[in-house]
């Protein structure tokens, strides 16, 4: 029989093998260590007590793990991993361990649920789908080395950020980035994140933010009207002289406008999420 629990006294290396094996045959490689998930859990804000795992014969066999803060006065919570031992699917574990949650979830306050999906995640959108969640946003990935030497604007000057001011950031961005790349989690992850600004007469019209350790472009952002003038290559180019491997920057809404300028620096946009949400407020 299986039993629903919470994560509270489930040790980590055993949600590392659970969570490894069920992510053993995903599309693309997935393999967390407990260094790497503690990280995640402490950066994301894990709430074990609203994380769910599925149990046979006290076993772990699947998972939901939440994370939770609050914007703008709002309570939300963020599906950051599901996963279902691949001789446990088909029958309807994860929608049981999010149902066995929820009431905690509501008395909690939590707003809303969100999350992304691959979109050619079919298991994961259908068991999504059956709980109530709606599509928000489609979102690219892209990943690549970055190449040097494209065309910037040469009058730009690109220098690490010492002070950061969010409310002059965010006049730069046409929508919001998503849970992995928010405010939030870059706050939360504190000096482990670089952020670059491009000056332009000491001007400040564009940034970038960088997470060295784990490769990946976080938010790039120009302000409007210094747009299609180099801006952006300019900061590209400065990551580019400083990492020579692999970088990802995923999960940026396909309506913002800069596959372009990403594909020109050798970036190639490998997948498609969803982003997705369940509203708890009746
Ligand atoms: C996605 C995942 C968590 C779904 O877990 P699950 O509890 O088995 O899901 P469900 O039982 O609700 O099945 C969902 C759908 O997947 C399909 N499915 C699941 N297992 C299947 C199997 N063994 N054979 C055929 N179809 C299967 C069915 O179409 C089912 O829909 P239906 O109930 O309407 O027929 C699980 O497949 C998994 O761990 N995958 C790898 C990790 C992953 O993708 N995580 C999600 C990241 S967002």
């Amino acid at each position: 029989m299986i039993q629903f629990k919470n994560l509270c006294t489930t040790p980590l290396e055993e949600i590392v093998r659970v969570f490894n094996l069920a992510f053993s045959d995903y599309f693309v490689p997935i393999k967390t260590s407990e260094e790497a998930l503690q990280r995640k859990f402490l950066v994301e804000k894990v709430r074990l007590d609203v994380s769910v795992g599925a149990f046979e014969n006290d076993q772990l066999v699947g998972f939901v793990l939440h994370f939770g803060t609050i914007v703008n006065g709002e309570k939300i919570l963020y599906n950051g991993g599901t996963g279902v031992i691949p001789s446990h699917r088909g029958q309807n574990l994860t929608c049981r361990m999010i149902t066995h949650c929820l009431p905690l979830i509501k008395t909690e306050g939590f707003s809303k649920i969100k999350l992304e999906v691959f979109a050619i995640n079919s298991f994961a959108l259908k068991a999504y789908q059956k709980m109530g969640f709606k599509e928000i946003r489609l979102l690219n990935c892209f990943k690549g080395k970055l190449l040097e030497g494209q065309k910037r604007n040469e009058s730009v000057r690109v220098a690490k950020m010492e002070t950061i001011d969010w409310t002059v950031l965010k006049l730069f961005w046409d929508l919001e980035p998503t849970w992995q790349n928010a405010e939030h989690t870059l706050v939360s992850l504190g000096e482990k994140i670089d952020f670059y600004g491009a000056l332009l007469k000491e001007e400040l019209v564009g940034y970038v933010v960088f997470n060295p350790m784990e490769r990946r472009i976080h938010q790039l952002a120009v302000a409007p009207k210094y747009r299609k003038q180099g801006v952006a290559s300019g900061l590209l180019q400065d990551i580019a002289e400083k990492e020579k491997e692999l970088v990802s920057f995923i999960n940026i809404d396909t309506r913002i406008e800069i596959e372009g300028v990403l594909e020109e620096f050798g970036l190639e946009n490998f997948a498609q999420q969803l982003e997705m949400e369940l509203l708890l407020t009746d």
